[in-house]
């Protein structure tokens, strides 16, 4: 059975990203794209939380149930919610084209009610050496996010 997301994102940065799964194990396909981003990578992530009461700061931590370490998405000691980079070319909107093995839409660990998080920085995909390279991989602001919902088919 397939399982279909959404998330509208908003703040400096605002775009919508579908999230798709033919089965529970099989690979979630993210897609969709992002306006708003300064030329470069952008930090690219779903938080813990689906609370955005005090903007994308109440989204808490990059989602991590495995308590592992921030990481490449091809990592396989990463947080579950580390979906690495987005790259804007300042040249029109910025694709999101993702497939992932790690996060699911099924299940106690689905994504679904989480907030996906676009950042200021790159990711440095816990490999900068920064105080912060191990927990968020150093990605600075938070300049758009949104709540991951169930779509309709
Ligand atoms: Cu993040
Ligand atoms: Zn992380």
């Amino acid at each position: 059975m397939v399982v279909k997301a959404v998330c509208v994102i908003n703040g400096d940065a605002k775009g919508t990203v579908f999230f798709e799964q033919e089965a529970e194990g099989s690979p979630v396909k993210v897609t969709g794209e992002v306006n708003g981003l300064a030329p470069g990578l952008h930090g690219f992530h779903v938080h813990e939380f689906g609370d955005n009461t005090n903007g994308c700061m109440s989204s808490g931590p990059h989602f991590n149930p495995y308590k592992k370490e921030h990481g490449a998405p091809t990592d396989g000691d990463r947080h579950l919610g580390d979906l690495g980079n987005i790259t804007a070319s300042g040249d029109g909107p910025t694709p999101v084209n993702i497939s992932d093995s790690q996060i699911t839409l099924f299940g106690e660990n689905s994504i679904i009610g989480r907030t996906v998080v676009v950042h200021a920085d790159p990711d440095d995909l816990g490999k900068g050496g920064h105080e912060l390279s191990k927990t968020t991989g150093n990605a600075g602001a938070r300049i758009g996010c949104g709540v991951i919902g169930i779509a309709k088919i």
